[in-house]
């Protein structure tokens, strides 16, 4: 396989998965990458429809956004054993296909365990976690002492990632690069914060993750999704369909700085940053 496989999982449901997953998909896209995108959520298809909103937007407005080569991967309720393994090959051999063909493969995922997900953690170069600021959240990685709140174990959602990566050590020769990424994070200081983030930085030593703070909490990336938009798209008034404010500036500069972060291009720059301020000057 030539291309980065870049997987978005968490078996947390709404802990902004297909958010990260359509937001790395346009930042790679702009940055001159080709790239392909795989919906394995196929029952609630969010990254699906916001590709399909997004394409429509643009046909609107007879503009060339830069929309990803996209896959909606069904799969049964009710799988036998045979079922399973013939699904999970396909993917494979989907997503072996599409690395031939793009630079970059962008998977979502469910909020919850199944055979699919767990395949595409095994073939991921790179898994992004996104994680709400929260101990019920952490719970799927981590468990904590009532007390002192340190981290007393493992959870599954955790325990399905080490088993993806000893199938990914066997069959592909590889490793996986897990990063997981604070999401939705309040603007103050508060204690909750704090203690979430010592139980990160513990849990990042023990199940060998990079803890990256990410994104805030910010209304404008749920005003997005009928026009299939990002806050990497281009700041005018055409494209959003509203003149942008600060707080596009803010989520474009931090979605920017996280893209680098991780490792997914060098997207920050001083003209980036005087562009966002004159759009809304
Ligand atoms: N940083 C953020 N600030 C504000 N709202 C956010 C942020 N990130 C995500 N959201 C919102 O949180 C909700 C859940 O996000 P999203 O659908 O991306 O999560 P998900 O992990 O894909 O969920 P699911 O597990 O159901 O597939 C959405 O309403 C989304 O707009
Ligand atoms: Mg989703």
């Amino acid at each position: 396989m030539s291309a980065r496989v870049i997987v978005i999982g968490n078996e947390k449901g709404g802990s902004g998965k297909s958010t990260i997953a359509i937001h790395v998909a346009v930042a790679l896209i702009k940055s001159g990458q080709a790239v392909a995108t795989i919906d394995l959520d196929t029952r609630q298809r969010s990254f699906t429809r916001l590709v399909e909103n997004r394409r429509a937007w643009a046909r609107h407005l007879q503009r060339d956004f830069g929309i990803p080569e996209h896959f909606c991967f069904g799969q049964l309720e009710y799988p036998s054993a045979e079922e399973e393994a013939a699904g999970c090959k396909v993917l494979e051999e989907t997503v072996e296909t599409l690395a031939g063909r793009y630079d970059v493969v962008v998977i979502d995922t469910p909020g919850h365990d199944d055979y699919l997900s767990r395949t595409a953690h095994a073939l991921a170069d790179t898994l992004i976690t996104p994680l709400n600021d929260s101990f019920v959240d952490l719970d799927v990685l981590g468990t904590v002492h009532p007390e002192t709140f340190h981290i007393t174990g493992t959870s599954h959602y955790a325990d399905m990632v080490e088993e993806a990566r000893g199938r990914r050590r066997v069959a592909h020769h590889g490793t996986i690069d897990w990063i997981v990424l604070r999401n939705r994070l309040s603007a103050l200081g508060s204690r909750n914060k704090r203690l979430v983030g010592d139980g990160l930085q513990q849990l990042s030593h023990r199940l060998q993750f990079r803890c990256v703070d990410g994104l805030a909490e910010r209304v404008i990336f749920r005003e997005f999704f009928p026009r299939g938009l990002t806050a990497v798209d281009d700041l005018d008034e055409l494209t959003l369909g509203a003149r942008p404010t600060m707080s596009h500036v803010s989520a474009r500069l931090e979605m920017l700085k996280l893209i680098t972060t991780i490792g997914l291009g060098n997207a920050v720059t001083a003209g980036e940053i005087a562009d966002g301020r004159q759009a809304v000057a």
